[in-house]
């Protein structure tokens, strides 16, 4: 008996530099069934972040390339995308900002995460920020990488709540549990769109 295998998924590669527990949600999420998407790259800037380990865990492969030449590295990284037919890049605690000849490439097929109610705290130290604000909300935001920092058509957003006895740490790490269930939304949307 021939077993049907479902449409085909969008070829994925998803760009980080530290932990990557937003690439484990993104990794299970394609891991569905119905999810549009399959992972099929992973990219660093940096040898040591310690999300690398999920290439090893679910035999994805990765590839760290040297940032200290960014034209160079960003010439390499199209290349290998292009040879793995890559249709979609997800960037998730990438900490390099793309070239815009890079981002032209790519036009339309970038997405990132970030940790704010964009276009409140572009940039970093997001959580720093709005607390020494006195926010009463902070969140996190998917959306599309245009040539201005954080700054493309918002996808999705998650408020959360900043309580009277937040840190720093404490409110990263509640944004963080929303980063992980809005990124995938966030790509089933782009794909029912
Ligand atoms: C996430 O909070 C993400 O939104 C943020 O880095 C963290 C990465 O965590 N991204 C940025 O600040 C981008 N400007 P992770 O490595 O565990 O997914």
């Amino acid at each position: 008996m021939v077993q049907s295998t479902g449409p085909k998924k969008i070829k994925s590669a998803v760009f980080i530099s530290g932990t990557g527990s937003n690439l484990r949600s993104l990794i299970q999420f394609s891991k569905k069934n119905n999810s549009p998407i399959s992972i099929d790259l992973i990219i660093s800037d940096n040898p040591k972040a310690k999300g690398l380990k999920f290439g090893k865990i679910f035999k994805i492969s990765k590839k760290v390339f040297n940032y200290d030449h960014k034209i160079i590295a960003e010439k390499k990284i199209i290349s290998e995308l292009k040879n793995k037919n890559i249709k979609l890049i997800c960037l998730a605690g990438f900490m390099k900002i793309l070239s815009k000849d890079f981002i032209k490439s790519f036009k339309g097929k970038i997405l990132n995460i970030h940790p704010s109610l964009l276009p409140k705290y572009k940039g970093l130290d997001t959580h720093q920020r709005a607390m020494s604000n006195r926010e009463k909300y902070s969140g996190c935001t998917v959306h599309l990488v245009n040539s201005r920092l954080d700054s493309g058509k918002i996808i999705l957003q998650k408020k959360v709540k900043i309580s009277k006895s937040e840190t720093v740490k404490s409110l990263a790490k509640k944004v963080l549990i929303q980063e992980h269930k809005l990124y995938p939304k966030a790509i089933r949307k782009v794909f029912s769109l």
